[in-house]
């Protein structure tokens, strides 16, 4: 890798600053996917082991500037304690005197979470005041949030202005894996891209186009995309400000010869919480029912084309897979990736979610923490916390 990792730095006995993505799903105050806590845990071991004394700071959802109880970061710092098996000390405060006391008291091998940075405007506005002072609390900086690399944050950017600043595990891993299919996929390149918003997936698609033998199209998006076509699509979800684009995208994927699949047929309903289904084919969709899942004509010719990649990206689900009854689509999938011998790479936190609870995340090379980082990357974009670390 271009950027320098912890491996190419003397951590011994120093106080270490790291930037992680601790930014996981809660219900209730439980932490309902643990994911991006267990994947920071290599470099974590690592700099423990070192004898380094390790300082963690994490958002954790959007606070916007204000302290709110719900978001505070102790059932992080408890889990934490779990995996690591050892405390794993918390700060109510981010920066100021009890932090810096807290710090002080450290000894090598020790490790402290800060509260959440969120709760200073700071954080987002990237202060350079507030960088300093996350600064002045440690002698080096190391980036393993790849989930907020696409922030031009204080925790993210400006803190790498003052102190020695390298990616850790976690970041190296996810720029490897992804960096990989960008440059130099094994052929045939597929991708597959699902969820609702069309517009945060349209720089995707045509950076894709420029490199992927196949895009297969699913979930609320693809409506968008059939309505582009022509076809009437009842009550789907569907962008009419983005009709316009996904033509001219799938005009540039007839010019480029990169076959893409839109859904032949579609499992509706008449509520997107459930209630009873049909299935129909895209040109027949009655006008009061809407799109909530692939049909299986679909899943098989997606499946197919499944079988036969050399690379396989996946982002968004194929349908409303929250609710049992519109999650065949997207369960099948997760399973033909799991089973095809093809590299496969999976961004985005639902689709995360749907792979973890389809029982197969085991068997996907590599499941992204990242979900506008990983989209984001996948444009072509270099994240600003990344381009900040220091080259090798
Ligand atoms: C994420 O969940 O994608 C990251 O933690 C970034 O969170 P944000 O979108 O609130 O900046």
């Amino acid at each position: 890798m271009a950027k320098k990792t912890v491996r190419d730095i003397d951590v011994a006995g120093k106080r270490v600053l790291v930037r992680v993505d601790f930014n996981v799903p809660l219900e209730d105050g439980r932490i309902t996917d643990d994911r991006r806590i267990r994947e920071a845990r290599p470099t974590i071991t690592y700099l423990i082991d070192r004898g380094a004394r390790v300082i963690l700071c994490s958002h954790l959802g959007r606070p916007r500037g204000q302290v709110v109880e719900s978001l505070r970061l102790d059932p992080v710092a408890a889990r934490l304690g779990e995996l690591l098996d050892r405390p794993v000390r918390k700060t109510n405060e981010v920066v100021g005197p009890p932090v810096q006391a807290a710090v002080a008291a450290m000894k090598p091998e020790e490790v402290l979470l800060l509260e959440n940075l969120r709760f200073h405007a700071e954080e987002e506005a990237n202060d350079p005041a507030f960088a300093r002072q996350l600064a002045a609390l440690a002698d080096i900086y190391v980036n393993d949030a790849f989930g907020a690399a696409h922030r031009a944050h204080a925790s993210t950017v400006g803190v790498a202005q003052y102190l020695p600043a390298v990616a850790g595990f976690l970041m190296e891993k996810e720029l490897l894996h992804l960096g990989a299919i960008l440059d130099r996929p094994t052929h045939p390149f597929v991708a597959i891209l699902g969820g609702k918003k069309v517009e945060d997936k349209i720089p995707v698609i045509r950076h894709l186009l420029a490199r992927a033998d196949a895009i297969l199209l699913g979930g609320a998006m693809s409506y968008t995309f059939l309505r582009a076509r022509g076809l009437e699509v009842g009550k789907s979800l569907v962008e009419p400000e983005m009709v316009g684009l996904a033509g001219e995208l799938m005009e540039e994927a007839r010019r480029r010869e990169v076959a893409f699949e839109l859904p032949v047929d579609v499992v509706v309903a008449q509520s997107p919480e459930g209630g009873p289904t049909r299935v129909v084919p895209v040109e027949l969709l009655p006008p009061d029912w809407m799109g909530v899942d692939i049909g299986p004509r679909t899943r098989e010719q997606f499946i197919d084309v499944v079988k036969r990649a050399g690379t396989i990206f996946w982002n968004g689900p194929m349908g409303i897979f929250e609710v049992d009854a519109f999650a065949d689509g997207t369960t099948a999938l997760a399973q033909a990736m799991a089973e095809t011998s093809a590299t496969t790479v999976v961004g985005g936190g639902d689709t995360a979610a749907a792979v973890e609870e389809v029982g197969v995340a085991e068997r996907i090379t590599h499941i992204s923490t990242g979900g506008g980082a990983s989209l984001e990357f996948m444009e072509g974009k270099v994240l600003p916390g990344v381009a900040v670390l220091n080259d090798r």
